[in-house]
């Protein structure tokens, strides 16, 4: 999978880029990912991206030319060109399902107060990571990708994320690890009573009795 991210802050990708799961899979060449600042794409003096809203009102509003430009610059026949927005449909782990069947993703970032209403043309998707603002789209394309990248073949194994909470509409089971009795609360004895059968049926209950009490909705 290719992703190009177009941004005007590269930097704050680099943590993201380099560390971890992430690190390993771009490594593995399991996705490729390609910052993008469409800062060079301004035709402008000064590599202007912004300027001030018609109708007047406070702040900046990104203008068409930079973000299109790239847009039509990296795309192909087979690519899918997304815009982080809190507008956007609310991300899900299903979406991540989908989206990890796509050959190449464009995530395209604002900023500042807006961006101008006539760049929605030009994507096919607009996705938001939930109903509160950010500051930019940075973070919520990270949370994207990150979501995507792990379920991608040979990045982590398939059944580290078979069992993740919302797939099949349930919220994770409980997990413990050593030790065996941490300030008097004691870990389930039936984990410990090496009977797979029992140890599945115990999980199963745990998660839908988790989901009834947190995410009922999930189960509507
Ligand atoms: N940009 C600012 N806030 C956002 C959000 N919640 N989701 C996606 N993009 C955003």
């Amino acid at each position: 999978m290719k992703i190009d991210i177009l941004t005007l802050f590269p930097n704050m990708f680099d943590g993201f880029l380099n560390e971890s799961i992430i690190k390993r899979a771009i490594e593995k060449k399991a996705v490729s990912i390609n910052i993008v600042n469409f800062r060079n794409y301004s035709k402008l003096n000064n590599s202007q991206v912004d300027d001030t809203p018609y109708g007047g009102g406070s702040g900046m509003v990104l203008m068409c030319e930079p973000i299109v430009s790239a847009i039509e610059d990296l795309r192909d026949d087979d690519t899918t060109v997304i815009l982080m927005t809190p507008q956007g449909m609310t991300y899900k782990q299903a979406m991540a399902h989908e989206l990890k069947q796509k050959k190449h993703l464009i995530l395209v970032c604002g900023h500042y107060e807006g961006f101008d209403e006539r760049i929605r043309s030009f994507v096919d998707m607009e996705i938001s990571i939930g109903d509160y603002v950010l500051t930019g789209g940075e973070i919520p394309a990270m949370a994207i990708c990150d979501s995507v990248i792990r379920l991608l073949d040979g990045v982590i194994k398939e059944e580290s994320y078979r069992e993740d909470s919302f797939t099949d509409k349930r919220l994770d089971y409980p997990t413990y690890t050593k030790p065996y009795d941490f300030r008097g609360m004691k870990v389930p004895d039936v984990l410990l009573s090496g009977n797979h059968q029992e140890i599945a049926k115990y999980r199963e209950n745990e998660s839908l009795k988790r989901t009834k009490e947190r995410r009922p909705d999930l189960l509507d």
